[in-house]
């Protein structure tokens, strides 16, 4: 069965109404993205990096999967296709569109993790600096995401499923942030053909076997259905 890895960017969820990072209005109250992602930020300011995740939290929850999300959910359930989808976003929409095998290389807004102990738990719908950590009672919670400077998450499952696929497919990502803006070289190293589906050639766009440019609602469920008729 033909291997396919598919990595998602904030491209994805745009028409879902989430804001992408860096296309024009990608700022949150005036804040470029690298200044509330850190883990310097959050131990200058953490109640400022907690409001943001809470506001994006919020966001994700009110949000509803597009035909992009559904289109891949579609082409996991059909069968025909080993499919693992590794996302860039911490918003869940590809689990409520129905996808399976879904890595949250950058983690999820759902979580919550203790900067002290390590333990993880279900994020409540608003999270403040001076939350106790379940296990360990310290006010050290933070959310369980990837800051910049910080490694992602499952990176040696990743990789692996880089170096076996048949197919990699890169959907609705600038290519800013590594090291997910290298999958594309690392699956071709590997003999994998190459797909990029975006509303803009991404920075490592020459990287790409080949390209389709347009908004991901209409794109993906088009390629989908493509692969699906084969
Ligand atoms: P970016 O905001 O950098 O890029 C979004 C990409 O989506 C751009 O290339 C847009 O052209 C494209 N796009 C916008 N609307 C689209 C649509 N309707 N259909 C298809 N494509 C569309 O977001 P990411 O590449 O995901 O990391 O950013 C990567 C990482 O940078 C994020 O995961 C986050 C951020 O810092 C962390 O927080 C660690």
């Amino acid at each position: 069965m033909e291997k396919i890895v598919i990595l998602t960017g904030a491209g994805i969820s745009a028409e879902s109404g989430l804001r992408t990072f860096r296309d024009a209005g990608g700022l949150w109250e005036g804040y470029r993205i690298e200044e509330v992602a850190t883990p310097e930020a959050f131990a200058r300011d953490p109640a400022l990096v907690h409001d943001f995740y809470n506001m994006r939290r919020a966001a994700a929850a009110a949000a509803r999967p597009n035909a992009a999300h559904a289109a891949l959910a579609r082409l996991e359930a059909a069968g025909r296709h080993e499919v693992l989808i590794v996302t860039q976003n911490v918003d869940d929409l590809h689990e409520r569109a129905g996808s399976v095998h879904v890595i949250h290389m950058h983690g999820s807004l759902a979580g919550a993790l203790c900067a002290a102990c390590g333990y993880r738990w279900a994020a409540p719908a608003v999270m403040a600096p001076q939350d106790p950590c379940p296990a360990c009672a310290r006010p050290a919670t933070r959310p369980d995401i990837v800051w910049f400077g910080e490694m992602p998450y499952q990176m040696d499952r990743i990789w692996q499923a880089l170096r076996q696929a048949d197919l990699f497919v890169s959907i609705g990502t600038s290519g800013n942030v590594y090291p997910a803006a290298a999958f594309v070289q690392d699956a071709a190293r590997a003999g994998a053909r190459t797909l990029e589906l975006n509303l803009e050639p991404s920075l490592g766009a020459r990287d790409f076997d080949e390209a389709r440019i347009g908004p991901a609602s209409r794109i993906v469920p088009d390629w989908v259905d493509t692969l699906l008729r084969a």
